[in-house]
């Protein structure tokens, strides 16, 4: 028999709820102990009151439920955790509550951050394993993360709306889509929902390029565009400050309003046309997982558990199709995931028409 624990760290993400599910749910029939670890790492540092142990009531009918059962998902590091108004390497207590409460594994789900602090765990001799998590897609060592396919369905059906309102109004809508560093999102979404110019990190944008397309299309008579630009796009040549997205402590501002509003604003001055923006934001990580990500989600847990079964540690669950395999945390984590310029996708939407602004 075992003991394991899971946690969450990071921002929430569609498709945690359904992990958390799995875990439990086949830890349990290996007939396991399975802890959950609430508010991330810092959760360990008090497992008292933050670790818990879980059973099927937990997880009951939390599939399609977004959000986390874990609570509110932490961004703490223990490896410099503020305390008294201080930054300490705190690290060496999660280690001594692990093994006091005589943890097997440590299951965590997250994004770069959370999984770069697993790895440095794993180095430390502690048995873990990371499972992938961000709408953004930016991970590397798998072919997809979960939850993003609920974030390009949640900025779909927004680009599917915005089209009718801005026909209506001749207008031009600019609409700001999440990802830092990445343009995964604004780029399948882009797509699947029609958009006339995406803009994202990876394909820096020349703003005269991006008039003239809306220009050709109100020439033409199709009277409106819908322009979708990932947080971290910027224009040709522009300094780091508008590649940096907003939103967490410590990232600069882009501009006052985030690049869509910049977007917009030169839009409006260059073509004279109506000019609208909205920033879609954390509506693209809210509500019920896509059918895809529960399924992926719940492939994620289950695979996870096969490992600490077989002892395979220091490792993350990824996608490789059709299977979900084990690649090395440390590989994982080594290099962020960016929209290759030659992806088939962006050959596909150039090809039809669509414009990068380049
Ligand atoms: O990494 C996921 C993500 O949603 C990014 O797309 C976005 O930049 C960021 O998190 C927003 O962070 P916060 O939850 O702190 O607003």
């Amino acid at each position: 028999s075992k003991k394991i624990a899971i946690l969450t760290g990071g921002g929430d993400c569609p498709g945690l709820n359904a992990v958390i599910r799995a875990v439990v749910k086949s830890s349990l029939r290996n007939g396991w102990q399975v802890y959950g670890v609430l508010q991330g790492f810092s959760g360990l540092l008090d497992p008292e009151n933050k670790v818990i142990e879980m059973n099927e009531e937990h997880v009951r009918g939390i599939l399609h439920i977004g959000g986390t059962i874990l609570g509110t998902t932490n961004r703490a590091n223990p490896f410099e955790y503020v305390e008294d108004g201080e930054k300490k390497d705190v690290s060496s207590r999660v280690k001594d509550n692990f093994a006091k409460l005589g943890l097997d594994a440590l299951i965590c789900i997250g994004g770069d951050g959370t999984l770069s602090i697993a790895n440095q765990f794993s180095q430390m001799g502690l048995p873990v394993i990371g499972i992938p998590k961000t709408i953004d897609n930016d991970l590397a060592s798998t072919v997809i993360t979960f939850g993003f396919d609920t974030a390009v369905n949640n900025a779909t059906d927004a680009l599917d709306k915005l089209h009718s309102t801005a026909e209506s109004h001749e207008r031009v809508i600019v609409v700001e889509l999440m990802g830092r560093y990445a343009g995964w999102i604004t780029l399948n979404a882009g797509v699947s929902g029609g958009a006339d110019v995406i803009l994202i990190p990876e394909i820096p944008f020349n703003m005269e390029y991006v008039c003239q397309k809306i220009e050709s299309r109100y020439n033409k008579g199709r009277k409106f565009a819908i322009v979708a630009v990932a947080e971290g796009a910027k224009p040709k040549g522009a300094s780091e400050l508008f590649s940096k997205g907003k939103g967490e402590e410590g990232r600069q501002e882009v501009v006052l309003g985030g690049i869509g509003e910049w977007v917009a604003n030169e839009i409006r001055q260059r073509t004279k046309r109506d000019t609208r923006t909205l920033t879609l934001g954390h509506l693209q990580r809210g509500g019920t997982p896509t059918t895809f990500d529960r399924l992926l989600s719940t492939r994620f847990g289950a695979a996870a558990v096969r490992m600490v079964k077989d002892g395979q540690f220091g490792i993350m669950v990824a996608l490789a199709p059709p299977n979900v395999v084990a690649v090395p945390l440390e590989e994982a984590i080594k290099n962020s995931k960016q929209v290759p310029h030659d992806s088939d996708v962006v050959l596909s939407a150039r090809q039809i028409g669509i414009s990068f602004g380049d």
